[in-house]
């Protein structure tokens, strides 16, 4: 199992006057390959659950196997480099940072991972190519389309080639056909073998074909679908 999770609790500002209990006794398996998605109300705990699952934190209790590393043995260095290692993320603003340009946005996750410019370059040459916005790589954020934003963020989630993408309610911020278009990339995804999940309230996204598995979540606690 490529992510396991085992009677997960995830309470912020513990033993606080303003402690959350975001997530109840959560247990969920991913398969490899699988392409789940996550669909809740505001509040509900998806983007805590997805930050879990991201190596951002440890659960508060419970046990937690994200590509075979127990997150709660992880002392906080271990989990950024799990993280770097094995997780792409989008995320729902894309996150894009405005005063570089495309090629350098994308190349970011590379940098604390040693690799030469050399090889950034080479490899985000090959996704920007992939994903049409190869003619864009000198641009700035403010210089491009909705759309190429987007696609530069899938091409940063991809560029450490993790087996694990989460995309935080990706489309929110996308109209209907960019909406679909995003679903099209994750299918495309699908065929490369990649782990995905997905945390939407959008039926586009719930409903789409690409999704295997939609599992629901309310106050912090999963319902079987
Ligand atoms: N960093 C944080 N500190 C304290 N409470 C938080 C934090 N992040 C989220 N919460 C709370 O945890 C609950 C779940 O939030 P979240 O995971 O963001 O839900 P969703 O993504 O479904 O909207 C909410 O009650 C929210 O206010
Ligand atoms: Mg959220």
């Amino acid at each position: 199992m490529l992510i396991e999770l085992k009677n997960i609790t995830k309470i912020y500002n513990k033993e606080k006057p303003n402690q959350v209990t975001a997530l109840s006794n959560v247990s969920l398996d991913v398969c490899a390959k699988e392409i789940v998605c996550l669909r809740g109300p505001s509040g509900s705990g998806k983007s805590t659950l997805l930050s879990l699952i991201g190596c951002i934190f440890p659960p508060t209790s419970g046990k937690a196997a994200i590509a075979g590393k127990q997150l709660s043995r992880l002392p906080d260095r271990f989990l950024t480099i799990h993280r770097r290692h094995t997780i792409g993320f989008i995320f729902q603003q894309f996150n894009i940072l405005p005063e570089i340009s495309v090629s350098e946005n994308i190349e970011l996750p590379l940098l604390p991972l040693g690799i030469t410019p050399a090889k950034r370059k080479k490899r985000s040459a090959e996704l920007m190519e992939k994903l049409g916005i190869f003619h864009r790589r000198k641009f700035l954020a403010n210089q491009i389309s909705g759309g190429e934003l987007q696609r530069v963020a899938i091409a940063r989630a991809l560029i450490n080639n993790p087996p694990i993408i989460l995309a935080d309610e990706p489309t929110a911020h996308l109209d209907t056909r960019l909406s679909y278009e995003f679903m099209d990339i994750i299918e495309q995804l699908r065929t490369e073998g990649k782990t995905i999940i997905i945390t939407s309230h959008d039926p586009l996204v719930s409903e789409h074909t690409s999704i295997d598995r939609v599992v629901d979540i309310s106050d912090g606690r999963l319902h079987a679908a």
